[in-house]
């Protein structure tokens, strides 16, 4: 079973907006992706750049590493558009009454 920790509050990220979270010292991209909460690694695999510095918007499901175009889906962390060649790793959510947590799975 994750160990997972307390990151944001449920009213804090809309569906659409994603935001940066720290989870056991990691950068973490939590997502709302029509109401379902998703988190992903938030170091592109590319070039080990952060994909979100604060907060920001998603493309549906989907999210652009600003720095060369790749593509990620936050609902699984797989690669939609290079040039990363490698998957986002996926945390587990869950949400407990108005919290959000997060861990690895
Ligand atoms: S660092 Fe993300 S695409 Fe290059």
């Amino acid at each position: 079973m994750a160990d997972l920790e307390k990151v944001i509050k449920v009213g804090d990220l809309q569906p659409g907006e994603m935001v940066r979270v720290e989870v056991r010292l990691n950068p973490v991209l939590l997502g709302n992706v029509n109401g379902e909460f998703f988190a992903v690694g938030n170091t592109c695999p590319h070039a080990e750049l952060p994909i979100v510095d604060d907060k920001g918007t998603l493309d549906g499901n989907e999210v652009q590493c600003p720095y060369h175009g790749s593509v990620f889906d936050v609902t699984t962390g797989a690669v939609s558009q290079g040039p990363a060649a490698f998957a986002l790793q996926k945390y587990s959510v869950r949400v407990e009454g108005d919290d959000i947590l997060v861990g690895q799975e």
